[in-house]
Formats: structure tokens, sequence, C-alpha cells
């Protein structure tokens, strides 16, 4: 049994050390918000925040996030505000099937929290996030409208 700190709540793990992070937000802890795509660290679906950091969870053991803060997108809001990106990807119509969006969201989240001001080339190193649905464009320009916000 592993307690887990999960959007600032500690909550307990009955799985395996070995099984990835992705799979016990998921089918342990019921947390759906975030998705599983490749499975191999390559789109980015699975992006949780650790300890303030990006992170692709289907690569992380369960053993490895004891202690650490885990914030996934259902932990984002606060007081039922949507922080500065959420706002901006409603405004901007970024979702289309909406699959990636909540890997996109985190990584864009926790650019926005290491560099407030980014640049385009920040951007691009940052959100190397895989959608189906090309809402790359959107995604990016939602990015500089929070960053104005
Ligand atoms: S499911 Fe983790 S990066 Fe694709
Ligand atoms: S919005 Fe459909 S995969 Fe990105």
């Amino acid at each position: 049994m592993a307690v887990l700190n999960v959007n600032g709540k500690s909550l307990q793990a009955n799985a395996d050390p070995r099984t990835p992070l992705l799979w016990v937000l998921r089918d342990t802890l019921g947390l759906t918000g975030t998705k599983y795509g490749c499975g191999i660290a390559q789109c980015g679906a699975c992006t949780v925040h650790i300890d303030g950091v990006a992170t692709r969870s289907c690569q992380v053991p369960l053993s490895s996030v004891g202690g650490k803060k885990i914030v996934t997108i259902e932990g984002l809001a606060e007081d039922g505000q949507l922080n500065k990106i959420q706002q901006a990807w409603l405004d901007h119509d970024v979702p289309q099937c909406g699959y990636c969006q909540s890997g996109m969201i985190m990584a864009a989240t926790a650019l926005l929290a290491a560099k407030p001001q980014p640049t385009d080339a920040d951007i691009d190193a940052a959100m190397t996030n895989i959608c189906r649905c090309g809402t790359y464009k959107q995604v990016r320009e939602a990015i500089r409208a929070a960053a104005k916000a």
C-alpha cells in the first residue's frame, strides 16, 4: 500500500510498486482525466505534474512517487476558478476531440509556472505533446494569451 499526495490530498493506492503512475491514477484512484495514448513517453497524453514538473506518468513507477506532490488535471482549478491556461483553452476553442488536451494543459501550465513570459522557442520546446486533431496552432495561441492575462 502506497500513500500518495495527489491534488493536495493524501490517497492510498493498493497496487504493485512497479505499476506506472498513469494506471494508478486511472484505475486505482479513479482520476480518469489523465489519458493513455502511447505508453512509451512519446505522446504526452498522460502528463501530470510531479513536484511541479510536467512528467509523462506512463513511465513513472508507483515506487518512485511516494512523498512527492502529484497534480493531475482534476487538481488545477482552485476554489472553482480555472487557471489561466484552462481559461485560455476555453476562450480559444482549443480542444477538438479533446483526448490529448489534459496532457497539453498540464504541460502548458508547468511551462507558464516556470516561464511566465515564454518565447515561441520556449513554447515549442515545452509542447512536444502529440495531437491527432492538429490543434497545435490553437495551443500556441492560447499559451500566448494566457501569458498576457
Ligand atoms: S501515454 Fe504516456 S506519453 Fe503517451
Ligand atoms: S484534440 Fe483530438 S487528439 Fe488532440
